[in-house]
């Protein structure tokens, strides 16, 4: 069978586009019809003229998607699309540091679940992290799951910043050491990566921001600290520049759960449709939009 044609039928007949991440299999890139990174893919599924999204990405996006979309159905084509850094942060830590720093907002990375969304004064991505923390009226800011995003963001703001949890990371991005990456071309990182990387990238930035870098950039090789099929992503848009995985073995099991002919069976059979408790979507969307606004 034709994987790609049956997608396109389907998609027409039942009025459905397919959002994905720039981590996605580049087979999957290619039959997307929105790409992007996690603040993109937020701010597109607000306008979608749409009755179906197939999400080809972990299970935040698509929770992210669907509520901000409580009229249209997502669907998520792997139930085991996960973000592993989602986990560390749970609505427990959350309320006890609250307690702890009662005049402190809290600040959560979209990778996060929806029930620490609904208890988030905002939330951000790595594209916006420094913007939406500048943009509160508090000295102290809770600011989770990632560590390392939020010590990027601590060097670059006068507020305190506490990470919630302490450890919290991206198995993906923390082996990006400076002792396996390599060097050959201009070293773009992502905010994700340990501190002692970060400290020798040519620039620190989102995937879309990666994107945005190397159009205005005049250099011809990158090496690209996230997950390795951001390099897809860059040569199809860039096929007369090179860029290489800083490191070989960087994958996000999540992401490569999502496969083209998964997407086929997920518009078959119309699954697995993300779900959201309506009380939680209602203060998680508060959240999410906060942040559109802000960026
Ligand atoms: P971006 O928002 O930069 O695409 O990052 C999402 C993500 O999950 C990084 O690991
Ligand atoms: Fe989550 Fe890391 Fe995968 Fe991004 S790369 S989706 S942070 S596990």
């Amino acid at each position: 069978m034709n994987y790609v044609d049956e997608i396109k039928k389907l998609k027409k007949e039942m009025n459905a586009v397919i959002l994905a991440h720039n981590y996605q299999r580049g087979e999957v890139q290619r039959i997307a019809d929105f790409l992007g990174d996690s603040l993109e893919l937020a701010r597109k599924a607000t306008s979608i003229d749409a009755d179906y999204i197939v999400f080809a990405g972990v299970d935040f996006m698509a929770e992210t998607a669907a509520i901000l979309n409580p009229d249209k159905v997502v669907l998520i084509p792997s139930k085991t699309a996960s973000c592993e850094m989602a986990r560390y942060l749970t609505p427990e830590i959350i309320l006890e540091a609250k307690r702890k720093y009662p005049d402190a907002k809290v600040v959560l990375y979209v990778n996060s679940t929806a029930a620490c969304k609904a208890l988030a004064d905002i939330t951000c991505t790595s594209a916006n992290a420094v913007k939406v923390v500048n943009s509160l009226d508090a000295d102290t800011i809770l600011f989770g799951p990632d560590a390392n995003l939020a010590h990027y963001v601590s060097e670059r703001t006068n507020k305190k910043i506490i990470p919630l949890p302490p450890n919290g990371h991206c198995y993906v991005h923390t082996n990006l050491t400076p002792e396996v990456v390599r060097r050959d071309g201009v070293l773009m990182v992502h905010p994700e990566c340990p501190p002692e990387l970060q400290k020798e990238a040519d620039v620190i930035a989102s995937t879309g921001g990666m994107v945005k870098f190397v159009a205005k950039s005049d250099a011809r090789r990158f090496v690209v600290a996230t997950e390795r099929d951001m390099v897809e992503r860059l040569r199809s848009l860039f096929p007369d520049k090179e860029f290489v995985p800083a490191w070989e073995n960087a994958i996000c099991l999540g992401m490569k759960q999502i496969t083209v002919r998964k997407i086929y069976e997920s518009l078959r059979d119309k699954k697995y449709v993300v779900k959201v408790d309506e009380k939680i979507a209602e203060r998680a969307r508060m959240a999410i939009e906060r942040m559109l606004e802000v960026s």
